[in-house]
């Protein structure tokens, strides 16, 4: 068996190791794109590489953990977790199920908040249920002279934030905290944003998503008790901007939890909303 196995995977090339994994993950919508990327990343080459050496030959190596990446892939397992990474908003950050896997729509997000015309320039940034780091290291980023604080209620994802934040050169302070527990009272914040779970625990979520922390994802019946519980705690700092996301579902509901606030709706790239920005 060792060595059949040995026998036919001595002559595995690009090729037939794309078209092997392709047929197993027949089922996924990407499955090319998938079985490209998790090959490059075993070979440690780009995808251009593979399409230009369709002929060369996987070591026998290589081909174990090939086909270990597509059958954890098969099982369901997200590809991010599996390469232990994901290039988000041209950030290169560590995941690991510890941490919900950062969405394109909240790269709109950062987006939308870097480019927003402002009168002031941040000097001081809060990210509440920061998770891998993600919006604190980008807006530490693009504004290299603000104090960037980031919390999250679980130890565990802030260890991964902050190695995030080492690997993307940036400081951060990072806090464990239940909400707002561990920021001073009165505290004044430029902007704050709070990307905390949404999703309505009666939404059935895709094989892939379930592989995440639910505690990153769900929020009772309408996804918005964890907004509520915010705001509860709110009137314990200042801002002058608060940016959240949500569903677009929840724009009515989300305009009655902020009220009477000033409140500014932006879409995400499909045009629907999903983000706003409180003003008090
Ligand atoms: C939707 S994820 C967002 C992660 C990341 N900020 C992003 O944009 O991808 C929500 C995060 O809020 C955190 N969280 C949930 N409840 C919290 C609480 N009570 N206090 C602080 N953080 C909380 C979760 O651990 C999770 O990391």
């Amino acid at each position: 068996m060792i060595f059949g196995d040995f026998f036919f995977q001595k002559k595995w090339s690009i090729r037939s190791a794309l078209f092997w994994a392709e047929k197993v993950l027949k089922n996924f919508q990407s499955s090319r794109l998938e079985s490209e990327v998790l090959l490059a990343a075993v070979l440690e080459v780009d995808r251009v590489f593979l399409k230009k050496n369709v002929d060369d030959f996987l070591s026998v190596a290589q081909q174990k953990k090939f086909r270990k990446f597509i059958r954890r892939r098969a099982h369901g397992e997200p590809v991010a977790y599996i390469l232990g990474e994901k290039n988000w908003a041209n950030l290169s950050l560590g995941v690991s199920p510890a941490v919900l896997i950062p969405r394109d729509e909240t790269e709109v997000l950062a987006e939308t908040i870097w480019k927003s015309p402002r009168s002031f320039s941040p000097e001081k940034i809060l990210d509440v249920g920061t998770g891998s780091g993600n919006l604190a290291i980008f807006l530490a980023k693009k504004f290299p002279d603000a104090f960037v604080t980031a919390l999250d209620f679980s130890p565990a994802a802030l260890q991964i934030a902050k190695k995030n934040a080492e690997r993307n050169s940036v400081c951060v302070n990072f806090l464990v905290s239940d909400f707002l527990q561990k920021i001073d009272d009165g505290d004044f914040f430029d902007l704050i944003v709070a990307n905390l779970p949404y999703v309505p625990t009666k939404i059935s979520i895709s094989r892939e998503v379930r592989r995440e922390p639910k505690t990153a994802i769900f929020s009772g019946s309408d996804g918005l008790d964890h907004l509520r519980k915010f705001r509860s705690k709110l009137s314990r700092v200042q801002f002058r901007e608060l940016w959240l996301e949500f569903l677009p579902t929840q724009v009515s509901e989300i305009k009655k939890i902020f009220a009477p606030s000033k409140i500014d709706f932006f879409p995400d790239a499909s045009g629907q909303i999903f983000f706003a920005r409180i003003t008090p």
